[in-house]
């Protein structure tokens, strides 16, 4: 099993993961397990070698411009293997916490992921996040990549 995670922070989720992850953000400061290869770039920017089950992002994608997603993220999207998944939690439009961000909980990045992946499906929760005593309002995002 072949993980690519962008966006991984801290490496919360990466290092919990089985398999062979490739976790990659702008600023890596955590330790990676054995099986994650963590690396520090643009995950717009990389040129990804070889082919992946899952590729996931959690709270990431929509830090970046709807003109760089639209432009970069099918040649990410392009290495993942037929019968891959492609897993995304992101803020949904009525989240009112992170204003300073591109709203991706929207039709043109549904219909993106639709061409470019393969049928979706997309719900949404309110989740309070203790630390800063706010809810947040979140959704997830999961396609199939057709065969
Ligand atoms: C809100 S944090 C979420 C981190 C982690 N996924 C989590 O759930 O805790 C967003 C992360 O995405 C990273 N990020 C956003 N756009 C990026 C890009 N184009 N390339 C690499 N990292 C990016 C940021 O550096 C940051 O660490």
């Amino acid at each position: 099993m072949r993980i690519l995670e962008l966006g991984c922070g801290d490496l919360k989720d990466a290092n919990n993961m089985q398999g062979k992850v490739i976790a990659i953000d702008k600023k890596i400061v955590c330790k990676p397990a054995h099986n994650v290869t963590a690396i520090e770039a643009d995950y717009f920017d990389i040129q990804l070698e070889g082919d992946f089950d899952l590729i996931y992002s959690n709270y990431s994608l929509c830090f970046n411009t709807k003109v760089k997603i639209e432009d970069r993220l099918p040649k990410i999207l392009a290495h993942l293997k037929p019968g891959g998944i492609f897993l995304v939690r992101d803020f949904h439009t009525e989240d009112k916490v992170v204003k300073k961000r591109t709203n991706i909980h929207a039709p043109w990045f549904f219909d993106l992921v639709k061409k470019y992946v393969g049928p979706i499906t997309v719900s949404d929760e309110k989740i309070f996040e203790a630390e800063h005593s706010h809810e947040h309002h979140i959704f997830s995002l999961k396609a199939k990549k057709s065969k």
